[in-house]
């Protein structure tokens, strides 16, 4: 693995290779899976003007950024998506937009076409539109199916995104043959992270081990039927594997993200970590934070690994995992991610798991016979 001057190892070559840019928090729908900050509210009036994200795609480009997404929120809230989309294009980026689809139409469609975008990740939670509505809180199923259907109609290559949960991870296999009579390339299974929203409703939305291995043998069935028509991305959530994510790729190495306001973040989800510095591209210039700002230098490679990391053989393959999750599960970004079965703090992750795999505990009914009548009372157990 290549090292930079200062000695830190990198795995792109110092270049942020994948930019996540978020138009803006905003959003028609309302998932209680949502890694948007919990305070979104708040960034709404300063978001980044037109002219600001094109500089930040001029110099995202300087520095060797190729490939980026456009996502949020819903990007498609912004009105000059398309214009940023032909910049980006111009400058040479390969274009992802990354949408719920609703407020895809016809017309934003053949905008964004001859603005040059290249790829279209549409999000679809289930294949029952009660099921969808219920979960997005808001009337989106027949909005997000015409939309898959349109991008494909217009040529774009697509992901189909599912995230999964306990909600819906039983309409796997409806997903996927509905997905491949459309002729949809690549499925995506996300299983969630546990973040923000994810993580306030972490009981609810936790799958059971047994219904993830469940959705794996019905990929793996599909994967066997379809052959090269799909490419299926099913990855078991990080809870369940023992060992940690490599998540970002490493802190600082090839992942950058541009908040709405302009702070620049080697994950989305990094504010969630107090005490760090964070800083928009408004107030310095993009080199700089890539390369020298202590937020992105703080746990870039190996140096700063603790223990049992610093002595661990996988170290190089997951970096210690994610410094979000650490953070929010024990307190300190600093320390092993406690998904991995070796982290010291481990069992928190294991009583989420088993607070998964809890039954529902039902009423006992209490018969009272009394003067002919009869009654029932709860029970705890
Ligand atoms: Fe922030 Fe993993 S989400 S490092």
């Amino acid at each position: 693995m290549p090292k930079d001057s200062n000695g830190l190892t990198l795995d792109g070559q110092g270049k942020p290779l994948w930019l996540s840019l978020e138009l803006t928090y905003r959003c028609p729908l309302k998932c209680s899976w949502c890694n948007n900050p919990l305070d979104f509210d708040d960034y709404a009036a300063r978001e980044l003007t037109t002219d600001e994200w094109k500089r930040v795609l001029r110099e995202s480009r300087e520095l060797g950024a190729l490939q980026l997404g456009f996502t949020g929120g819903e990007p498609l809230q912004r009105p000059d998506l398309e214009e940023l989309v032909a910049y980006a294009n111009e400058l040479g980026f390969y274009t992802n937009l990354i949408t719920s689809g609703i407020g895809l139409t016809e017309e934003r469609l053949v905008a964004l076409k001859a603005a040059g975008l290249k790829q279209i990740q549409l999000s679809l939670q289930a294949t029952e539109a009660a099921v969808t509505d219920a979960l997005v809180g808001a009337t989106a199923h027949e909005r997000k199916l015409d939309a898959a259907r349109r991008i494909k109609a217009h040529g774009f290559p697509m992901v189909l995104n599912m995230p999964v949960f306990r909600q819906n991870i039983g309409m796997t296999d409806a997903m996927i043959a509905w997905a491949a009579e459309l002729g949809i390339e690549y499925i995506e299974f996300a299983n969630i992270q546990y973040y923000n929203w994810a993580l306030v409703n972490r009981d609810e939305l936790m799958p059971t081990l047994e219904q993830v291995r469940e959705a794996e043998q019905v990929v793996q069935r599909w994967r066997d039927k379809l052959g090269k028509k799909m490419t299926i991305y099913f990855v078991i959530p990080d809870y369940y594997e023992g060992r940690p994510k490599a998540c970002m790729n490493g802190w600082g190495a090839i992942h950058l993200t541009i908040a709405p306001d302009g702070v620049a973040m080697p994950c989305q989800e990094a504010r969630v970590i107090p005490g760090l510095e964070f800083e928009s591209v408004r107030d310095k210039p993009l080199a700089w934070l890539w390369h020298e700002s202590p937020l992105f230098r703080k746990y870039r490679g190996l140096d700063w690994l603790p223990e049992p990391c610093v002595s661990c053989d996988e170290k190089e393959k997951d970096f210690g995992g994610c410094r979000c999750q650490a953070f929010l599960l024990t307190g300190d970004a600093g320390n092993t991610d406690p998904a991995c079965g070796r982290s010291p703090h481990h069992a928190r992750v294991r009583e989420a798991t088993d607070t998964a795999a809890r039954p529902l505990r039902f009423r006992k009914p209490l018969f009272k016979r009394a003067a002919g009548t009869v009654t029932t009372a709860f029970l705890e157990d």
